[in-house]
């Protein structure tokens, strides 16, 4: 028999991480609430729950993110659901969500429609569908079990409007989409921009996630070249595109925007004062396809 306290203590696990497990467990397990970490640290644990802890601190140990484990993440202000097959939500992501935001209400429409790109879990078109309940979202994906995923995650969120579709980038949307559905009035993507060589594709939680959500096996820009190629034609004149990318690809991913002819280009910081997104408008004189 143990306690809460008892395996906080013995544990090798880091604490952050330990509490994280134990409050899973004590959640499914016990349906206690977060706060019997504390009120209750005292209280014997079933033996059920002692022999999963066990198995779950191994797979910690091992290296196996802790969302994973778990099955879930918090990110802006929704909860996700995640499995192996998508990526984990990011903090810095919310940047995006924050801008998109910002943007659709400054620009006053009735109906925002809006594409997420890469959608993975569902992150920012699920979070951005429940804070701005004036929008169409349209959440893209190469990956059918990212897909999956994603519904799962609007089902659970209540989040029925949103439309899914499987398509590399822009390939199969027009025919997947109704005409009147687009253009978009912003396009936002988190797409795969890791080099193919970069070491820390081996490290920590990104040795546990998808390669195709991390890398696009090349220069970590190949994601860019395709989207701004071709987002132009799917975007408003007075539309947004904006993209994350890593901490050194401002200055590149800023040129691929340029040499688009998109216009008012940005840089944004996130904050931890890392350049992390770029966004831009569609010129007027681009022609819709
Ligand atoms: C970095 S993850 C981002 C996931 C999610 N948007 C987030 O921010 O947590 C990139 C996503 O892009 C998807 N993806 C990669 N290549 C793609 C392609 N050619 N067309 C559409 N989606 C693609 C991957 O399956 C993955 O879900």
């Amino acid at each position: 028999m143990s306690t809460i306290q008892q395996l906080l203590k013995k544990s090798t696990l880091d604490k952050v991480d330990a509490k994280a497990l134990l409050a899973h467990l004590i959640n499914k397990h016990l349906n206690w609430p977060k706060s019997a970490m504390i009120s209750r640290d005292t209280d014997q644990l079933p033996q059920p729950l002692l022999e999963e802890w066990v198995a779950l601190e191994k797979l910690r140990a091992e290296g196996h993110p802790v969302a994973y484990l778990i099955g879930k993440k918090e990110f802006f202000n929704i909860e996700l659901k995640v499995a192996p097959g998508v990526l984990i939500p990011r903090p810095e992501t919310e940047l995006l969500v924050e801008l998109v935001i910002d943007f659709v209400q400054a620009s006053g429409k009735k109906l925002s429609k809006i594409l997420d790109l890469g959608t993975g879990s569902g992150a920012i078109g699920l979070a951005l569908a429940k804070n701005l309940p004036n929008s169409q979202v349209t959440c893209v994906d190469i990956s059918a079990e990212a897909l999956k995923i994603a519904q799962e995650n609007a089902r659970l969120l209540n989040l029925n409007s949103v439309k899914f579709i499987q398509s590399n980038w822009f390939d199969d949307l027009a025919t997947a989409l109704p005409v009147e559905e687009y253009p978009f009035d912003v396009i936002v993507s988190n797409p795969p921009y890791i080099r193919h060589d970069d070491i820390h594709l081996s490290q920590g939680d990104l040795r546990f996630e998808p390669v195709s959500a991390l890398t696009d096996d090349h220069d970590g820009l190949m994601a860019y070249r395709s989207i701004f190629k071709e987002a132009a034609t799917f975007l408003n004149t007075d539309g947004l595109i904006l993209v994350e990318h890593g901490f050194d690809q401002s200055k590149e991913v800023c040129e691929l925007l340029q040499e688009q002819n998109y216009i008012n280009i940005k840089a944004h910081q996130d904050l931890a004062g890392i350049w992390r997104a770029a966004s831009a408008n569609r010129a007027a004189s681009v022609k819709l396809g």
